[in-house]
């Protein structure tokens, strides 16, 4: 199995929910919802890939960083790189059924465990949804993050006692879910949060509590004072509002505000090890990858999973290479131009 063919039946699998396309940009799948676009006119989907395009690197060779050590403290657990996959959920109801839950949960579990990291997993509008990524976690002994919408907060407890029982390293909250309404259809209604609903949220657990969907510097400090471990600057792969910044855009005046303080990780659009490298240089922790790894699951299950991830890690380790990079704490703004 290469990567060439995990793409190739990728498409024969999802066609027509996603084209697989060369570059993954959101052009082409623009306001597919269902489907595996970005909401409205697609803008916040693009956007991630344009505001990561924007930075450049500064290529150097004269050193000695000639192999680049990659490993990743993520509260506790070493991960041979800082990439996990992103929480992904609903997967069966986005392709008519092309890609199942269940499916994607133990692919995208095992590929990786497989490349050394971790997997979240996600929730939505039917309780299974939640259940099916928990289940692949338990069953697997792996451990991940589950990632909780924003229901009320009974119920979001209530859910972070079943991730404990799960061994979960770290919950998080995709807060910026806040707004979906298939979720108040299926009587499952979700809401925005305020201060002190996230302090019960994060005092009713000892796990790390990470929220997701942070887009502005004012809501990071608001999240670091409340008692969030970390927050994930996304903007849901451009799928809850349209028109919003690339998530490289802001990265760094949010990091700067934050960084030391929480744990920094950022998602949306991220195609290669050098995105990876561009990300950590604007002042991310790590990153989540989203997209791709669906279409390595479609194609390949568990190993076209891990097929990606170890793509993205040899090309990151690469890049640091020759940008002079020899470990990530070498990683900063001054290997952007
Ligand atoms: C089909 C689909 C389903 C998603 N489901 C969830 C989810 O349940 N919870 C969540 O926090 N994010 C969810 N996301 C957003 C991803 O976690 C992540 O933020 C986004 O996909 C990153 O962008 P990328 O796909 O361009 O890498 C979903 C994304 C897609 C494409």
């Amino acid at each position: 199995m290469d990567i060439t063919s995990v793409r190739r039946s990728a498409l024969q699998k999802l066609s027509p929910h996603c084209r697989v396309c060369k570059e993954c940009n959101g052009i082409a799948c623009a306001g597919e919802m269902p489907g595996l676009g970005g909401t409205g006119s697609g803008a916040s989907f693009k956007n991630n890939i344009l505001a990561l395009a924007e930075h450049k690197l500064n290529l150097r060779t004269l050193h000695t960083a000639k192999e680049p050590d990659t490993q990743f403290s993520f509260f506790d657990n070493l991960l041979s790189a800082p990439l996990m996959a992103a929480p992904i959920t609903a997967i069966g109801l986005q392709t008519n059924g092309k890609l199942s839950d269940v499916e994607w949960a133990e692919s995208v579990v095992y590929g990786s465990q497989k490349s050394g990291t971790i997997p979240w997993t996600g929730d939505g509008p039917d309780p299974l949804h939640f259940h099916s990524g928990l289940d692949a976690l338990r069953n697997s002994e792996v451990q991940g993050v589950p990632v909780i919408k924003p229901r009320e907060n009974k119920a979001i407890i209530e859910y972070i006692k079943r991730a404990e029982e799960a061994k979960a390293i770290a919950i998080g909250i995709d807060i910026d879910a806040a707004g979906i309404i298939n979720m108040k259809l299926k009587g499952q209604p979700v809401e925005p949060k305020g201060k002190k609903q996230l302090q019960e949220i994060i005092s009713s657990t000892s796990l790390p509590v990470i929220l997701k969907g942070i887009m502005t510097s004012d809501e990071a400090i608001l999240a670091a004072e409340v008692g969030a471990a970390g927050i994930v600057i996304s903007n849901h792969g451009g799928r809850v509002l349209d028109h919003t910044p690339g998530t490289a855009e802001v990265l760094s005046e949010i990091s700067s505000q934050v960084s030391g303080r929480m744990m920094v990780i950022v998602d949306g659009g991220v195609r290669s090890g050098v995105d990876i490298l561009k990300m950590l240089a604007l002042g991310a922790d790590a990153v989540l990858i989203g997209r791709p790894l669906l279409i390595g699951a479609a194609g390949g299950s568990a190993e076209g999973v891990s097929l990606i991830l170890n793509k993205f890690i040899s090309e990151m380790k690469a890049a640091m290479t020759l940008t002079g990079c020899a470990s990530l704490a070498d990683i900063s703004n001054e290997i952007l131009r």
